[in-house]
């Protein structure tokens, strides 16, 4: 299962690059916007840390301005992917960045349907949020299930990617399902590492160290 870290700040990235465990990123504009510089920037300087793909998120509306954002994304590096919301306009734009070898990532996806709609369009990866279908009382990990069976079971020349993630059960969940990546905020993957009989062994274990002659 891959790890995308889902985030535009760069000393995280870099962190969890540096620990092996970053396969690629996502961002979003409301991610963008807490970071300092252009987006342009900010968007090269993740992609010269990350050898994986970097999703960039259009945020026109009608085709012909996200075809033109997908376009001059795919300059700035290699590895980026083009992030189209799934609107009639953005599912328009996914076959043309197809002929042209631009990636996309269809993201805003909130039910099987959706995603079996992008995912015939000829999106590469799919973006199910699971926790804001958590937040209004749905079960977000349901739709991934579904997904991803769809996605199996035809063959699509697709990748979920499980998004809005909020907690690290998501991530075992995923792991599950057979999703193919989770894209996880930073403050999550910290979550992952914790358990309490971890620390207290390893108390107990530097304590007993002591008595020990060397
Ligand atoms: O990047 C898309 C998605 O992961 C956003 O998550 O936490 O804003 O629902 P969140």
């Amino acid at each position: 299962m891959k790890f995308f870290l889902d985030t535009a700040r760069l000393s995280d990235i870099k962190y969890w690059t540096d620990m092996g465990l970053v396969d690629g990123v996502t961002t979003n504009p409301s991610l963008i916007a807490k970071e300092e510089g252009t987006f342009k920037d900010i968007i090269r300087d993740i992609c010269s840390v990350v050898d994986g793909p970097v999703s960039v998120e259009a945020t026109s509306t009608d085709t012909d301005g996200i075809l033109a954002e997908a376009r001059e994304f795919a300059t700035w590096s290699d590895n980026i992917v083009v992030k189209v919301p799934f609107i009639k306009e953005g599912v328009r734009a996914l076959p043309f960045l197809r002929d042209e070898d631009i990636a996309t990532n269809t993201t805003l996806i909130f039910s099987a349907p959706q995603a079996l709609i992008a995912m015939k369009a000829g999106t590469n990866y799919v973006s199910p949020f699971v926790g804001r279908l958590d937040d209004i009382g749905h079960n977000g990990m349901e739709v991934v299930a579904d997904i991803v069976t769809m996605c199996t079971t035809y063959g699509f020349d697709a990748e979920v990617i499980v998004a809005s993630i909020r907690h690290p059960l998501h991530v075992v969940e995923s792991a599950r399902m057979g999703a193919d990546i989770a894209t996880i905020p930073a403050g999550v993957l910290d979550k992952m590492f914790m358990h309490p009989l971890t620390d207290k062994g390893l108390a107990a274990f530097l304590k007993d160290w002591q008595s020990v002659t060397q």
